[in-house]
């Protein structure tokens, strides 16, 4: 979704403003904006489509004189993206320019008192409310215009503001939407993440809601929401800024899949001490364990997928009542969740809107709250009692890959801890589990050296318009993210069914040359699965299929076969998903998709 990013120093803004917009492409945009203040004057220059337009339109950003600027790039949400809609909005008077993240959930009302008070709207925007605010309280005081404006706007957002009478200051405001500060040496920045700011200082501060700052180049100073100053700590960024880049790969959905074994060692290494599982970030007792009557695991997208899997591991061996459920649907819900429910909540970015929300509704409610989250610093890690970082380093395509597999790896160790806290695993199967854990990293690596077998697969089966995924148990849940893989990137239709739930209807959907990509990994259940098979099959469907390795019975069954590394069977999706992640990049490719910036998709999904 939208990225915003700061700088003020003694270089040129423009150039790095712009800088900072391409690395935060990768979020989904589609129109982008910068404004540069210069010596009591704001230069702005915006254009919709593709950062190029404005790269081209600025000449770089050297047309923008000035060292203290903001930059914009948007997803539409209140009209079109044009270049009216696009960011910065500027004031009338030319005094104020400001980009904004989020959703203004007042905005018509204040766009109305702000007509009958006589300003005139430009856009169909809800920022630009923002801008006519800061215009109408501004007399001469800017933190206090700040303050007041602010305190008119209900919803989600991050505001950087930039003021034509306040030479080399930026002002940012964070509220529940994304925005981090960056330290430099005689220069400061601020970016809705990281990645825009890696490639000039790992030193960061990261805003609570509520808070504001004003940045100079001598430094930055936060206020709360009442203006008293605050004492910020300083974090250290431990990305790099390779790792935020393709590193010779075509795409970054290519190499964060090849990233997986590193992602998933980083992940579980620190983890398992002398063969036990340490969970550094969760203070859960034993005694608070033993209380928790029922699992509720809740997330959106993929996230929810890893959640769905987690439902079953976790089940299988706590011997408790575990429920995924995507978080839009929870948070609305009235849902019966109190002091004996554990709430999980999983979330890469740590900043999807509906994951917030639902994490707020759990704890207001009284539930413990755990996360998993990717981005150090983000909401939900802030928000939630516990959290189990994935360490899986910068995720830029859309399309999750190492996000995924490192979430799965991560309540796969917290299903063993659990269990074994609870005393409903022995220690034969405690070791076996915690020492399949352990190979997750070299068993994904094995699934990744399918590669060239599957780039066939996807040659072969690239024209198909409409297929299944099917699976029974545990090869279900992986179904629901191979099918979201393969339609987020190459637009192709696809639905996850359970196996045996086939013949209820959607069967009916089964013709010649229909492609059923089959699941078949989970081995206790492989004989009801080939029954599904040969139903499909009897209709006239091509069947792929996803199977371990040593099992020779499938190739009487199948027209082609994926062999995933031989795993205990309640790790099998870590793995089993590797070879359709790489279809899903293989077919997209095949079809000359924009694999890294799908349509209509954003990284992260900051809005309802
Ligand atoms: O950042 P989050 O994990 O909270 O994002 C949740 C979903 O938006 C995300 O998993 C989405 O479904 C993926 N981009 C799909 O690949």
């Amino acid at each position: 979704m939208c990225g915003i990013v700061g700088y003020t120093g003694g270089a040129s803004a423009g150039p790095i403003l712009l800088e900072g917009l391409k690395r935060l492409e990768y979020r989904g945009y589609d129109s982008a904006g910068i404004a540069v203040q210069e010596s009591g004057v704001i230069h702005a220059s915006k254009a919709s489509g593709h950062l190029q337009h404005l790269c081209e339109k600025t000449h770089d950003g050297a047309d923008l004189p000035g060292l203290c600027g903001i930059g914009h790039t948007r997803w539409a949400t209140h009209g079109a993206p044009t270049e009216t809609n696009a960011h910065p909005h500027v004031s009338d008077d030319g005094k104020f320019a400001v980009v904004h993240n989020g959703i203004i959930e007042n905005y018509a009302q204040l766009r109305e008192e702000l007509t009958q008070r006589g300003f005139v709207f430009h856009s169909e925007t809800d920022t630009e409310v923002v801008v006519h605010l800061l215009d109408y309280y501004y007399k001469g005081d800017l933190k206090a215009a700040v303050m007041k404006t602010v305190a008119r706007l209900d919803g989600s957002f991050a505001l950087g503001v930039v003021c034509a009478d306040h030479p080399g200051e930026l002002i940012a405001v964070k509220s529940a939407s994304p925005l981090i500060l960056g330290l430099g040496v005689g220069e400061n920045f601020f970016a809705s993440d990281v990645t825009a700011l890696v490639s000039h200082t790992r030193n960061v501060i990261y805003l609570e809601d509520g808070e504001f700052a004003s940045l100079t180049s001598e430094g930055i100073t936060v206020f709360d929401c009442a203006g008293r100053e605050v004492s910020k700590s300083i974090s250290r960024v431990v990305w790099d800024v390779e790792a935020a880049e393709k590193g010779g790969y075509e795409h970054f959905m290519l190499k964060e899949i090849m990233e997986q074994p590193r992602a998933l060692k980083a992940t579980i290494e620190p983890r398992v001490r002398e063969g036990e599982i340490v969970l550094d970030g969760v203070e859960l007792t034993r005694q608070q364990l033993q209380g928790i009557r029922r699992v509720v695991i809740t997330a959106c997208g993929s996230a929810y997928h890893a959640g769905c899997v987690g439902s079953y591991i976790m089940e299988e061996l706590c011997r408790i009542p575990v429920e995924a459920e995507v978080a839009s649907e929870l948070r609305y819900r009235n849902p019966l969740i109190g002091e004996d429910t554990l709430v999980i909540v999983i979330s890469q970015s740590g900043e999807t809107a509906d994951t917030i929300a639902a994490l707020r509704e759990c704890k207001a409610r009284g539930a413990r709250t755990l996360a998993i989250v990717n981005v150090v610093g983000s909401t939900v890690a802030k928000l939630a009692d516990d959290v189990l970082y994935t360490w899986a380093g910068p995720e830029i395509a859309v399309a999750t890959t190492k996000g995924y597999t490192t979430q799965v790896a991560v309540l796969s160790l917290l299903s063993v801890y659990m269990a074994r806290e609870l005393g409903r695993i022995d220690e034969d199967r405690y070791r076996a589990l915690v020492n399949g854990i352990c190979s997750l990293p070299e068993r994904c690596q094995r699934a990744i050296d399918l590669n060239t077998h599957v780039q066939y697969l996807a040659k072969r089966y690239h024209n198909n318009s409409s297929l299944f995924f099917i699976g029974r148990n545990l090869d279900y849940a992986a179904c629901l993210e191979a099918s979201l893989k393969l339609k987020e990137i190459s637009y192709i239709h696809s639905e996850a069914y359970a196996a045996g739930e086939l013949k209820h209807g959607t069967i009916a959907l089964i013709d010649e040359g229909r492609l059923v990509i089959s699941l078949c990994c989970y081995e206790a259940l492989f004989d009801k699965l080939v029954s599904n098979v040969k139903e499909v099959k009897a209709r006239g469907a091509k069947v792929l299929a996803v199977a371990q390795e040593g099992n020779r019975r499938i190739f009487a069954e199948a027209d082609d076969v994926l062999f995933a590394p031989h795993m205990d069977p309640l790790l099998i999706p870590v793995t089993e998903i590797v070879p359709l992640q790489l279809f899903a990049y293989y077919v997209a490719k095949e079809n000359g998709c924009d694999i890294d910036k799908p349509k209509n998709l954003a990284k992260s999904v900051t809005v309802e």
